[in-house]
């Protein structure tokens, strides 16, 4: 075989300057958002077991985590909020006084640059653990609009800068829209999880934010791993009630559906790398089986690649200054 028969592709890997100049897909911090789980109390930091390295943070503690974010370069930040008491409605989700609401606001006072995203969601806050009102064995989703809507113009009210509806309740970004423009904040975007799966990933999430399902599943309401294009019509019906920024979640079992909604759809597309992912990692990690860093950064890299122009991680902060150190 003479070697002018075939294309030379290992010429353009053999420097590390080369290599970098031909970088098609350079992460950086600004495209990263950092959940943090807020509880109420202060002091309050307490490690979640399946996450090492993410922790339920009172709101004080989780101000001091913001700066530590906004140091790395991480600007913007999802918060998730644990109440003390839960009820069968959920009343704690719109109410001013919860950790949620109070974090908004002391973080936007301690780091006004910092972007402070929501979750709108009721299922942290009922007692059966779904995301909204259950009536038999069923989440009814009509009556779930309106304590969804109140829940993000309350976020709105404590100065969040976007919300971002995670129930899968369908009609639930145009409810929460029509609340926010009566409230007076038609500037604040919506989110939406548009396409989120039933997934096994988010398992130790619902250690962390205590809001696994009393009883039954997510299956009646979030969708089935099997479905691709399905989750276009998700996206599609998020785009008619006025999202803004689209979502596929989880990520990394879904990068088909990140690259097709990416290929598909203008508009500014998010992927959750949920706690499962993380938590994999972390393990492997842990027990030496693997290299934590290199394979979150490869992790995230796939991501980007397949097209998510955002990426909702607990890595944020490790992944920034991975980064930063070049
Ligand atoms: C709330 C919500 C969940 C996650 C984000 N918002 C849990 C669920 O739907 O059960 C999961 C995030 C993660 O696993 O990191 N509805």
């Amino acid at each position: 075989m003479n070697s002018d028969q075939y294309p030379h592709l290992r010429r353009l890997r053999r420097s590390a300057t080369l290599r970098d100049m031909l970088n098609e897909n350079r992460l950086s911090a600004s495209e990263f958002i950092y959940p943090l789980f807020v509880v109420n109390g202060s002091g309050v930091r307490t490690p979640i077991e399946p996450m090492p390295g993410i922790d339920q943070m009172s709101v004080d503690i989780a101000v001091e985590e913001t700066l530590r974010a906004a140091e790395s370069g991480v600007k913007s930040v999802l918060l998730f909020g644990i109440p003390n008491d839960k009820d069968s409605t959920g009343s704690g989700a719109a109410s001013p006084d919860e950790a949620v609401q109070r974090a908004v606001a002391a973080i936007k006072k301690a780091s006004p640059e910092t972007y402070v995203i929501t979750d709108v969601c009721l299922c942290e806050y009922t007692d059966h653990g779904h995301c909204g009102i259950v009536a038999g064995n069923d989440v009814d989703n009509d009556a779930t609009l309106p304590l969804l809507a109140q829940a993000a113009v309350s976020h709105a009210q404590a100065g969040a800068d976007m919300v971002a509806p995670s129930a899968m309740m369908d009609g639930q970004v145009a409810a929460i829209r029509a609340g926010l423009n009566e409230a007076d904040f038609s500037d604040i975007p919506v989110m939406g999880y548009s396409a989120k799966y039933a997934s096994a990933f988010y398992g130790p999430f619902r250690i962390a934010a205590d809001s696994a399902p009393q009883f039954g599943d997510r299956r009646a309401y979030q969708m089935a791993p099997s479905q691709g294009r399905e989750a276009m019509r998700e996206v599609e019906a998020d785009l008619e009630e006025g999202a803004d920024i689209i979502m596929v979640k989880p990520a990394l079992a879904y990068l088909d559906v990140i690259k097709e909604a990416s290929m598909r759809f203008d508009t500014p597309l998010a992927a959750y790398n949920v706690s499962g992912e993380y938590s994999m990692i972390a393990a492997a990690g842990q027990a030496g089986w693997i290299d934590r860093e290199r394979a979150m950064m490869e992790v995230l890299t796939s991501i980007k690649r397949a097209g998510a122009d955002l990426i909702i991680t607990y890595s944020a902060i490790e992944a920034s200054k991975f980064i930063a150190r070049g």
